[in-house]
């Protein structure tokens, strides 16, 4: 049975998994590993971003990392073709609707960050964003010719009771076992999902996770807490859309977009979606000088949540830290390592 089933994907997907496997043949030899195209290669060579092969495989694994897909050479392919609706299929037919997508300052790179070392040293914010729902998938959507001139474009923003207390539920749990806070974003004020939303949560809270203190924010005013003091959040739980616009945000307090990892994950027993939070990077494609960090560390959640090895997990982790402590930096950190030296230093650390 495959372990782990590894979809390099486009751009800067294949430069940042091939350092996983490094670093897999090192701490985990006996994993077993299986490769296959997804995203826009995949379009290239079977018409199609995800083929029923692969979906399959992907169910059949223990857990699945993805480096990143798309890029400006398939903006031209079919919409329902794209490399990115091949990443919504992946994430819909896994069924993986909770992503944590956690945003940690390492002590080495407190200031490496764009904000000032006192509100990021220590930061361990963790962003837990609904993943297969929402205006990602709600229906209907269309582009339409209006018959005066000009087009109508309409995406839906779609939301069930059970849909959102199934993720709230696993920020609560995730809560539970850290700082015992959850802030959950939405956009009541505006939006009918966002105060459905803010009802459920509340409800759940109130049956079941009392004991956990829990404050409900907007959305606009998260972003906003999020660059002046992100200190005082421990677990956020937020929808599709703001959740990927409010982790990217995330990214940065902890010195680059390259570092944040994230585990989607399902109802327990089914495997896991590893995938770093960055996109494919065409700036940098190509030049071997992408951070491959967020890639290592969504191996070292996957290690963790999806493949039952905790004490790998740990030393991976514990070897990023001792690599970034000993001076490694790619350029997104201000440094000069190539990817693939990153690589490097931490297997020379995994081997110390
Ligand atoms: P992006 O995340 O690819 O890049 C944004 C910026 O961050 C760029 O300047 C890039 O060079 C930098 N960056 C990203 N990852 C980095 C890394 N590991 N090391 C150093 N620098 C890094 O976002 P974009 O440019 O808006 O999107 C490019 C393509 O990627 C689009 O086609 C988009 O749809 C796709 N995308 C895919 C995923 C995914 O596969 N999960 C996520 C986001 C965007
Ligand atoms: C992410 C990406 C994806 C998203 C795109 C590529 C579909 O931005 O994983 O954050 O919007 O979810
Ligand atoms: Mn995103």
């Amino acid at each position: 049975m495959t372990d782990l089933l590894l979809l390099p994907g486009d751009g800067i997907g294949p430069e940042v998994t091939a350092e996983v496997r490094k670093v897999a043949a090192v701490l985990t030899p006996d994993l077993v590993i299986e490769e296959r195209l997804f995203g826009g290669c995949s379009f290239d060579a079977h018409g199609t971003p995800l083929t029923d092969d692969t979906l399959a495989a992907a169910k059949a694994a223990k857990a699945v990392l993805m480096g990143a897909v798309g890029g400006p050479q398939w903006a031209g392919a079919p919409r329902d073709r794209r490399p990115e609706a091949g990443l919504l299929g992946l994430r819909a037919g896994m069924k993986v609707f909770a992503n944590l997508r956690p945003a940690l300052c390492f002590q080495p790179l407190a200031d490496a960050s764009s904000l000032k070392r006192e509100l990021v040293e220590g930061l361990d914010l963790m962003i837990v964003r609904e993943l297969t729902g929402g205006v990602y998938f709600g229906q209907p959507r269309f582009i339409e010719d209006l018959p005066g001139g000009g087009r109508r474009a309409v995406d839906t923003q779609v939301y069930t009771t059970a849909e959102i207390e199934r993720v709230s539920r696993v920020a609560f749990e995730l809560a539970r076992g850290r700082r015992n806070k959850v802030h959950s974003a939405e956009k009541s004020n505006v939006m009918e999902t966002g105060l459905l939303w803010r009802e459920v949560v509340t409800d759940l809270h109130r049956r079941e996770y009392a004991d956990v203190e829990l404050e409900h924010i907007l959305a606009d005013n998260a972003a906003m807490q999020i660059v002046k003091s992100p200190k005082q959040f421990d677990v956020m739980v937020t929808d599709n859309l703001f959740g990927d616009i409010l982790s990217d945000a995330a990214a940065q307090l902890t010195g680059s977009l390259g570092m944040l990892p994230s585990a989607a994950l399902g109802v327990p027993g089914t495997p896991g979606l590893y995938e770093p939070i960055h996109g494919s990077a065409p700036d940098i494609a190509g030049k071997g000088i992408a951070n491959p960090l967020a890639a290592i560390l969504s191996f070292e959640m996957a290690l963790r949540w999806s493949l039952d090895r905790p004490e790998a997990a740990g030393r991976l982790f514990a070897a990023v830290n001792r690599a970034l402590e000993a001076g490694a930096r790619t350029p997104d950190l201000k440094g000069a390592l190539t990817t693939a030296q990153m690589g490097d230093a931490v297997v020379s650390q995994l081997r110390s």
